[in-house]
């Protein structure tokens, strides 16, 4: 689908600079659901990735998921967040950690190093369709844990965030589009009734 790319992409950015520097943001004020995000994705982390020397995070925001998981498993990781008060904190949480951090925007990012897993979560809604393909098909060697809201409507255009909300048959659809397929997927248990459904999707590419 089409959207006007370049103001949605400024409105976006100017949310983020306006957030407050805290996991509260990342959740979107939902706090609550803090721990049993992170619990089932250990879960489906340790049911779905072999190797734990490197991990990848696209729009890592304050670290969040790095401090309360990826950090208990990787020897190495390394975020990519465009925001800098986001990368400046996620600094100083993992600072006894191995990191490298990129501050910039998920399109710019170019791998320049093997990962045994990069984890996507709730930043494919900031992107177009055709941004989330050339995304994912940077990493056609790597397992890919994609984490994503889910709406009933195909499309649901949030004005506040310019996010795009997308239905699991979307979904399905544009990861085979990309060359993707789908080897595990799960929805999110234990949210509250008034948000979004969230599902998990293990991606790997045709030629891994
Ligand atoms: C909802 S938060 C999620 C953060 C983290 N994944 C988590 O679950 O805690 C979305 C993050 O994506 C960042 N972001 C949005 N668009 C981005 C882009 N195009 N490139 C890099 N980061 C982006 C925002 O600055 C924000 O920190």
């Amino acid at each position: 689908m089409n959207f006007a790319k370049q103001s949605m992409k400024e409105i976006n950015k100017q949310f983020w600079a306006k957030q407050t520097i805290t996991n509260s943001s990342m959740l979107g004020g939902y706090d609550e659901i803090n721990n049993v995000d992170i619990q089932q994705s250990e879960l489906f982390l340790l049911k779905n990735i072999q190797q734990f020397n490197t991990l990848l995070e696209l729009g890592a925001g304050v670290g969040r998921i790095s401090e309360q998981l990826f950090t208990k498993y990787f020897k190495e990781i390394h975020l990519v967040e465009r925001e800098a008060k986001f990368v400046n904190e996620s600094k100083r949480k993992l600072s006894k950690f191995n990191c490298q951090y990129y501050q910039m925007s998920v399109e710019e990012f170019e791998p320049s190093t093997h990962y045994d897993c990069i984890w996507i979560q709730w930043i494919s809604m900031y992107l177009t369709d055709q941004d989330f393909c050339n995304m994912l098909s940077k990493f056609k060697k790597t397992p890919i844990v994609l984490k994503e809201n889910i709406s009933q409507q195909d499309y649901l255009y949030d004005e506040e965030d310019a996010s795009i909300t997308r239905s699991d048959r979307i979904y399905q659809n544009l990861i085979k589009q990309c060359g993707f397929q789908i080897m595990d997927q799960q929805f999110q248990e234990g949210l509250p009734n008034d948000i979004y459904k969230i599902k998990f999707y293990l991606l790997k590419h045709q030629e891994l």
